[in-house]
């Protein structure tokens, strides 16, 4: 790597400039047409969404970002040391990219790191974060991709044979149901060699009290979170949602193992919605299925990995064992592991 301008250091692919900017109003129809209604949990993000998000990262109750910070943070070298080459730091859904910059200096101070591709939907976050970590980082390179998971994916099989670390943090797949989560690992198997490994943070099944504080919390951020989907209807689609009529609502399910989040209606009420020609009826406390967010215990990891062509390599907690941190490594290598250790 070379000492040189951010721009020259600096990539962006774009592949989502065509994305429909209409989905939030045809899936805000469907969701809310439907019966039970729901909304998907992906039009959260939007720039309002993305900056409470980052506030819940931070409460007292939203144990999870803190706590993988910290096993990473402890474990960063043994992580570093599964690479011997160059490396690829590949991160899906990289956000603000705080998390990242452990495994980047790391990296970096090794001399082991070829270059970092983040994933992004949102272009403004990639290239605010990207500009942040160049400046940091004077010697590091940058290959962004602003598109969802899918194309993104897409991009990186096009880009290197050196190995790969790709990094999914932040219980991410917990927003998938466990048959979604399978599908988008085996994605990500397809496109591994076997010196390559994915590097995954998962949120593990606990007590009731502590999943449903994380997400109610006391200052009442997850809640603002959740009603700035009415918000946004509202601005974007001419409702006339009257904020102070809804209210969160959170349950964890443990039949399924995940923590369900709704806006729930305080009274029977209509709701319009001008730009499309949609009147909403309310039943008092009818609800709207907003956001699962999906809780494993160590055998449903293992599973996970199993069923999309992995096997879980390493694997690192906090001394609470309230998060997980998973090195996946491609089935292929087990195997050969396994027969040299036949072997000798
Ligand atoms: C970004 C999916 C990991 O489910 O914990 C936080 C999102 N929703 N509080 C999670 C979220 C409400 C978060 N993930």
């Amino acid at each position: 790597m070379s000492n040189s301008t951010i721009e020259e250091r600096l990539t962006i692919i774009t592949t989502n400039e065509n994305i429909p900017e209409n989905e939030f109003s045809s899936d805000v129809k469907v969701g809310l047409t439907s019966e039970p209604k729901f909304l998907p949990f992906v039009h959260f993000y939007d720039h309002t969404g993305s900056q409470l998000f980052e506030k819940i990262c931070e409460l007292p109750e939203y144990y999870l970002t803190r706590t993988e910070t910290k096993i990473l943070e402890a474990y960063v070298d043994e992580i570093i040391s599964q690479f011997s080459e160059e490396t690829t730091l590949v991160e899906l859904g990289s956000g603000s990219s705080t998390k990242t910059r452990i495994l980047i200096e790391a990296f970096l101070e090794e001399k082991r790191l070829s270059c970092y591709t983040p994933i992004d939907i949102s272009r403004q976050m990639l290239e605010e974060s990207s500009y942040a970590l160049l400046k940091s980082y004077p010697v590091l390179e940058i290959t962004a991709v602003a598109a969802d998971y899918n194309e993104g994916l897409k991009q990186l099989s096009s880009q290197t044979d050196q190995p790969k670390l790709i990094i999914w943090l932040g219980s991410s797949v917990g927003n998938l149901d466990r048959s979604e989560a399978e599908e988008i690992l085996k994605r990500i198997k397809k496109l591994t060699h076997s010196h390559d490994r994915l590097l995954i943070g998962i949120d593990l099944k606990k007590d009731r009290i502590t999943l449903e504080k994380a997400y109610d919390d006391e200052q009442g951020v997850t809640a603002e979170f959740n009603l700035n989907l009415l918000a946004r209807i509202n601005q974007e689609l001419g409702g006339d949602f009257n904020l102070e009529k809804f209210h969160h609502h959170v349950r964890y399910n443990d039949k399924i193992g995940r923590v369900e989040m709704y806006l729930a209606s305080d009274c029977d009420q209509q709701v319009i919605i001008e730009d499309l020609d949609l009147e909403v009826p309310f039943a008092e406390n009818e609800k709207i299925h907003t956001e699962n967010s999906f809780k494993y215990s160590l055998d449903e990891i293992n599973l996970l990995a199993e069923q999309a062509g992995f096997f879980v390599e390493e694997q690192w907690f906090d001394p609470q064992k309230q998060f997980s941190l998973n090195l996946f490594a491609p089935t292929d290598v087990c195997s050969l592991k396994n027969f040299r250790r036949i072997e000798s």
